[in-house]
Formats: structure tokens, C-alpha cells, sequence
């Protein structure tokens, strides 16, 4: 039997190959794709979305637009002001992108988004359905945020929520936070609070597992649409960090894809650890992902995935985006 799976996205170049990804596993069925600000406004990851599921042929999947900010960040001045997201790299006169706005290689698509908004899909779907759900919020975790304060109860259909955010050793949007996580603190601290077991995938695990330009061929030796497109997106990438450091780089971690991985074979991750996890909501630490190091630490809230296997990263990825 499939696994019935959520994914919320802020679809840019490592959402768009998770998505791929759980659309061409067999055992996962995607219920729907919810849509988040995050690496682009939110009618940027929706239409990005759309034209993806369309350009894999699968129209028949749901996509609800979901929150354009964050639940209360932006609401007090004080807060550190948002993150120039997504800031173009010029390298020979060419803009370039991490994300970009109309990810390369998707046609437009006359699919639209469903007339519900992503947070009241999330309580109406929830409530009424009669097996758990596992959710995999790869953007911020507004939506979810959202849904679990008006109705807490929605987390009793949760099967287990993986998370692609934080970081324990690797840090990205600050000295101590990780984008999806800096983006809306108060989301993921209700997100971490609501009571569902919750896997994290942060920078860690996800930088362990980073792709080479020589991954991205065997990618593109797969002779499909969909190993074609992963191929850009981490030719993309590379092209894009190489820049930022002004020098040479040949990875780049598909941070969103490993969480996907992850619910399909956990054996994917190498070393995962059972802890308690809360979020920095102000100042210095605002957006970290602090686990509690006390010699008696307060009770497990979460695993915590801090390494995973590349081999079998690309493995998985091969296998089901050989598929047509
Ligand atoms: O920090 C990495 C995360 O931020 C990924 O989900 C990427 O897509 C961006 O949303
Ligand atoms: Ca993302």
C-alpha cells in the first residue's frame, strides 16, 4: 500500500526535484502539493509548481496555494529584516539564479490552483481522512504553522511530519539558522510543539549528500524528462554557489529531494539523532534549531538527521527518475 504523503513546497530548483521524485516513486501516493512563500513569492512557487506537475503528466495532482509571509515575524519592525532573498550572482554578464522565478525547461500550463487556500486543505483533509498522513514541508513552515493553531487536532492524523530545515553543525541565512526555519521561527515552533512525531532534515544531513556536475550526467544518462530536469537544476546550482564563493565548487546539496528520500527508505540517513529540538525565536539565535546538549536534557521531541548516504541518495533518484 502507498504511503500517503503532503508535500509543502516554496518550489525553486531543489523543490521542483523532490517533487519529480515523489511523483515517480510507487510508494508514495501525493495526495496534494501545498504552496509556500519562501524562496520566491508565493505566486512564483505555485505557478512553478503547477507547470512541473504538468510537465510530468500529472495534472491530476491538487496544488493549493498557501501563505505569501511569514505568521508574525514581519508584523514587528524590530525583527531582522528580511533576507534579500534569492539575490542574482552576475558571473560574464549573465544573471544568475539559485531559483529562479520560471524554472527552465517547464512549459506554461493552463492547470491553476485549486480554489481552497493550502491551510483550510490541511484541516478539511486532515479531519476527514481515515488513515495518517506523512507531511514533508521542504519551505517554510507557515502553512503548517498556521493549521495546527487553529485546529491542533489535525495532528492526530499525522503519520510524521519530515522536515527539511535547521542545521546542527552547517548554517546558511545567518550564522546559526537555516532558510526555511529563519523565514517563519513561530511556525516552526509550533510545527516542533504539535505532537506529531517529527523527523528533521537539516543542513547536515543534506550537505552529506550533496550532488556532483558528474552525478548530474548519470542523471541525464537516464534518458528522461524528469532525469533531464534534475540534471539543470544541480547543473544550476553549481553554476550559482561556484559564483557566490568566486572560485570553483562541484556540489550542491538537493536539500528538498533527501527529505522525499527519507520518507521513502529512511535507511537513506546514516546517523540520526533522538532529542529535543525548539527554535531561537529573537535575536541572535532567531531561526536555530537549538537541541537541548543538558546531561539530562528535557524529553525527545524529534530524531534529528545529522548524515546521510550519497550512494544511495543518487541511487534512489536514478531508480525512480529512470521512470517514465
Ligand atoms: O536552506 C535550504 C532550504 O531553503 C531548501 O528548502 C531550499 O529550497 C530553500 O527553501
Ligand atoms: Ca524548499
Amino acid at each position: 500500500m502507498a504511503k500517503k504523503v503532503i508535500l509543502d513546497v516554496d518550489t525553486g530548483s531543489d523543490d521542483a526535484v523532490a517533487i519529480i521524485e515523489a511523483l515517480r516513486c510507487p510508494d508514495l501516493e501525493v495526495v496534494a502539493i501545498c504552496t509556500v512563500w519562501g524562496n520566491l513569492d508565493v505566486p512564483y512557487t505555485t505557478e512553478n509548481t503547477l507547470r512541473l506537475v504538468s510537465s510530468l503528466g500529472r495534472k491530476d495532482i491538487p496544488v493549493y496555494m498557501g501563505c505569501g509571509t511569514a505568521m508574525v515575524k514581519y508584523l514587528d519592525g524590530s525583527r531582522t529584516p528580511p533576507v534579500k532573498e534569492n539575490q542574482p550572482i552576475i558571473k560574464d554578464g549573465k544573471e544568475l539564479h539559485i531559483h529562479y522565478q520560471e524554472l527552465e525547461g517547464l512549459a506554461p500550463t493552463d492547470k491553476k490552483a485549486e480554489k481552497m487556500d493550502a491551510v483550510s486543505f490541511y484541516v478539511n483533509y486532515l479531519r476527514a481522512s481515515k488513515e495518517k498522513v506523512t507531511l514533508i514541508p521542504v519551505g517554510p513552515l507557515t502553512n503548517l504553522g498556521e493549521a495546527f493553531s487553529i485546529a491542533p487536532d489535525i495532528a492526530d492524523k499525522v503519520e510524521e511530519i519530515v522536515i527539511m530545515g535547521g542545521g546542527d553543525e552547517i548554517a546558511n541565512v545567518s550564522c546559526c539558522a537555516e532558510a526555511n526555519i529563519w523565514h517563519d521561527p513561530e511556525a516552526a515552533e509550533i510545527v516542533a510543539r504539535c505532537g506529531a512525531p517529527v523527523l528533521w532534515i537539516p543542513l547536515d544531513a543534506t550537505h552529506s549528500a550533496a550532488l556532483t556536475i558528474e552525478d548530474a550526467k548519470k542523471l541525464r544518462e537516464l534518458g528522461t524528462f524528469a532525469g533531464d530536469f534534475a540534471a539543470l537544476m544541480v547543473e544550476q546550482r553549481v553554476e550559482f554557489e561556484s559564483a557566490s564563493i568566486g572560485g570553483d565548487k562541484n556540489n550542491s546539496a538537493i536539500h528538498d529531494a533527501l527529505a522525499v528520500a527519507a520518507v521513502i527508505d529512511r535507511s537513506v540517513l546514516t546517523d540520526v539523532l533522538t532529542c529535543n529540538v525548539h527554535i531561537g525565536l529573537k535575536g541572535f539565535s532567531e531561526g536555530e534549531t537549538i537541541i537541548d546538549r543538558r546531561c539530562i536534557p528535557d524529553k525527545a521531541n524529534c530524531q534529528f538527521a545529522r548524515r546521510a548516504s550519497k550512494e544511495k541518495f543518487l541511487s534512489m533518484l536514478c531508480d525512480y527518475l529512470g521512470r517514465e
